[in-house]
């Protein structure tokens, strides 16, 4: 009940700024976010993929409205994967990308749509020569058509793209059928935005329920599902049809969030599945964080007494 107050709060520069100015390195931050740098990304990479795990890098960051910062969040994309490749790390850790933090919003030079198109292309051009993948991140439902005509156009020079559905929208089962073809990645989440009553599911429920019948349509379809979940049922579910429909173990792959459950991460991987691990990194981890609190209110003690405590 307290996920909606805090996404709320989480918008007061107040609270931004008392909350961004804690280090990285303090306890709470540090649990989802390895460090702000490219080589904490590499290495936190490095660590996944020695106990048998993949990755996908974030560089955290969204709704930029300065062109400056969107180049900016492509050169360490780019730098990114340079630095994969030379760590051979490339075909187990791809990267994520928002479009809202290469261009999406902008105006002026050419529509918001074409700046995150042209960035977006860069940074599929340069997984491809490292020798891996881009998925686009889902953001709020604003942005939903956005970012699937941008994906779509993205797709036609880089199939390899993967795309992010979120089962808290209505839409989204409908979306799960469009995509739910030969060759194409679809990460399927439950959704992480503060989001109205018109167009998603407001009940735990609810959303659990659409999370599932969205399983099915991407199971039983021709694509490679990404199934993005901590939650003990859905894992145990989506096990579940993908025996049922007869899917091989690396015929679809579970992904879970970097410091949330790490053991389950393992256990998985163990059992023979592929497991992917999001691993955001870099300086703009405010938004993120504050997001992973309003899940886990549990947290939120700890949160309090860093703040506290912090010099
Ligand atoms: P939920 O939050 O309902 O939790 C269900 C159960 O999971 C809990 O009861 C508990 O058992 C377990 N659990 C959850 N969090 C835990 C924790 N911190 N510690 C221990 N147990 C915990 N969202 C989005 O809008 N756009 C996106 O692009 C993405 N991308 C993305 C990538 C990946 C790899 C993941 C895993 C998630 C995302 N998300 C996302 C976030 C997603 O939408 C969602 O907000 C979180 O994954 C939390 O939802 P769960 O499915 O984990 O279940």
């Amino acid at each position: 009940m307290l996920r909606q107050p805090l996404l709320l709060l989480a918008r007061s520069e107040r609270v931004k700024k008392l909350v961004s100015t804690m280090p990285v390195s303090s306890g709470i931050v540090s649990n989802y976010v390895p460090g702000e740098s490219t080589e904490a990304a590499v290495a936190a990479a490095a660590a996944l993929v020695e106990d048998g795990l993949a990755a996908t890098l974030d560089f955290l960051g969204e709704d930029t409205l300065d062109a400056a910062q969107a180049d900016a969040t492509v050169a360490a994309y780019i730098e990114l994967l340079q630095q994969l490749s030379e760590h051979g790390l490339a075909r187990h850790a791809e990267v994520s990308v928002k479009l809202t933090a290469i261009g999406l919003m902008l105006s002026g030079n050419g529509s918001g749509h074409k700046i995150a198109l042209e960035n977006a292309r860069a940074i599929c051009r340069a997984a491809r020569n490292a020798g891996t993948t881009v998925t686009i991140d889902m953001e709020d439902h604003t942005t939903t058509d956005a970012t699937l005509a941008v994906l779509a156009e993205l797709r036609q020079d880089f199939p390899e793209t993967g795309a992010v559905l979120q089962a808290y929208l209505h839409r989204t089962e409908d979306d799960c059928r469009a995509l739910a073809h030969q060759g194409s990645r679809v990460r399927l989440c439950k959704g992480a935005y503060n989001e109205p009553e018109s167009v998603a599911f407001q009940d735990k429920l609810d959303v659990d329920k659409s999370y599932v019948r969205c399983l099915k349509v991407l199971l039983n379809g021709g694509g490679y599902p990404m199934v993005a979940t901590h939650d003990p049922r859905m894992i145990a579910i989506a096990s579940s049809i993908a025996a049922d429909v007869g899917r091989e173990k690396g015929t679809y792959e579970f992904q879970m969030l970097y410091g949330i459950r790490p053991e389950e991460q393992k256990r998985l991987a163990g059992a023979g599945e592929t497991v992917r691990v999001y691993v955001p990194y870099g300086q703009e981890w405010y938004g993120y964080l504050m997001r992973r609190l309003a899940e886990r209110p549990q947290n939120l003690s700890f949160f309090v007494k860093s703040l506290v405590s912090k010099k």
